[in-house]
C-alpha cells in the first residue's frame, strides 16, 4: 500500500501530515511501515532523525527511478513525502500511488495549484483532501469546505492549527494532533 501526500505547492503540511500518517500507521498495527521522503530537502528524513519513531523506517528516495523502486518494492504500508513544485517527480509518486493525500491550507488562493495536482491523478487512484492548521470557526475554512464539497472532492481531515503540531521535530509528537490525523489514514487505507 502506497499513501503518496502531495500537493505541488510548498508550505502547505505535506511533511507534517506524511510524519504523523506513519505514526498513527504504527499504532494501527499497520507492520512494517515506511516513511519514504522524496523529497530533496528531506525534512520527514531529519524529523525522524532527530525524533525517531518506533515502528517505522525512513527510506531517501529524491529522484524518479529511486522513488519508482521503493514504492514497487516494500511490503506493508508505506507514506510518501513529496518535494513540492517538482511536478515530474510528484507525477511518478501519484502513479505509483493506490491513495493520494492533498494538504491545504484554507483559502481560496490555495485552489489552482491543488486542481492542477488533482488533475495529475488517475480516475479510478482515490484521493481527498486535508486541510493543514485550520481556523476553526473562520469564514476562510468554511468556503474552503464548501468549494471543495461542490467540486466534489472528499475531505478526509480537517487538522486545526497547534502550537503541538507547529512544534515539528522540536518536540514529541502531539498525542491530540495524531487523533485527528486517524481518520485521514483510514480514509486513505480503506478497502473500496
Ligand atoms: N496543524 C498545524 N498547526 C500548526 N502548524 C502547522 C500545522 N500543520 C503544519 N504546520 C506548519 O506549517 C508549516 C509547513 O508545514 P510542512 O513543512 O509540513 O509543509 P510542506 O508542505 O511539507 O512544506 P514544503 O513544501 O516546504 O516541503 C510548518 O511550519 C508546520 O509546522
Ligand atoms: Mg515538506
Amino acid at each position: 500500500m502506497n499513501v503518496v501526500v502531495t500537493n505541488l505547492k510548498g508550505g502547505v503540511g505535506k511533511t507534517t501530515t506524511a510524519v504523523y500518517l506513519a505514526a498513527i500507521a504504527v499504532e494501527k498495527g499497520h507492520d512494517p511501515v515506511l516513511l519514504i521522503d522524496a523529497d530533496r530537502q528531506a525534512s520527514s528524513a531529519e524529523w525522524l532523525e532527530e525524533r525517531p519513531i518506533e515502528g517505522v523506517t525512513v527510506l531517501e528516495a529524491p529522484s524518479e527511478r529511486m522513488l519508482a523502486r521503493a514504492m514497487a518494492r516494500h511490503e506493508g504500508t508505506a507514506i510518501i513525502d513529496t518535494p513540492p513544485g517538482d511536478e515530474r517527480l510528484v507525477q511518478s509518486a501519484i502513479n505509483a500511488a493506490d491513495a493520494v493525500v492533498i494538504p491545504t491550507r484554507a483559502g481560496g488562493v490555495e485552489f489552482p495549484r491543488v486542481v492542477v495536482t488533482l488533475e495529475m491523478i488517475p480516475a479510478g487512484t482515490p484521493r481527498g483532501i486535508v486541510i493543514s492548521a485550520a481556523r476553526l470557526g473562520t469564514n476562510d475554512l468554511e468556503e474552503t469546505i464548501a468549494w471543495w464539497k461542490a467540486e466534489n472532492v472528499p475531505i478526509w481531515g480537517v487538522i486545526p492549527e497547534r502550537v503541538g503540531i507547529a512544534a515539528g521535530p522540536e518536540a514529541r509528537l502531539y498525542r491530540p494532533g495524531l487523533a485527528e490525523y486517524e481518520p485521514v489514514l483510514r480514509r486513505a487505507v480503506r478497502k473500496r
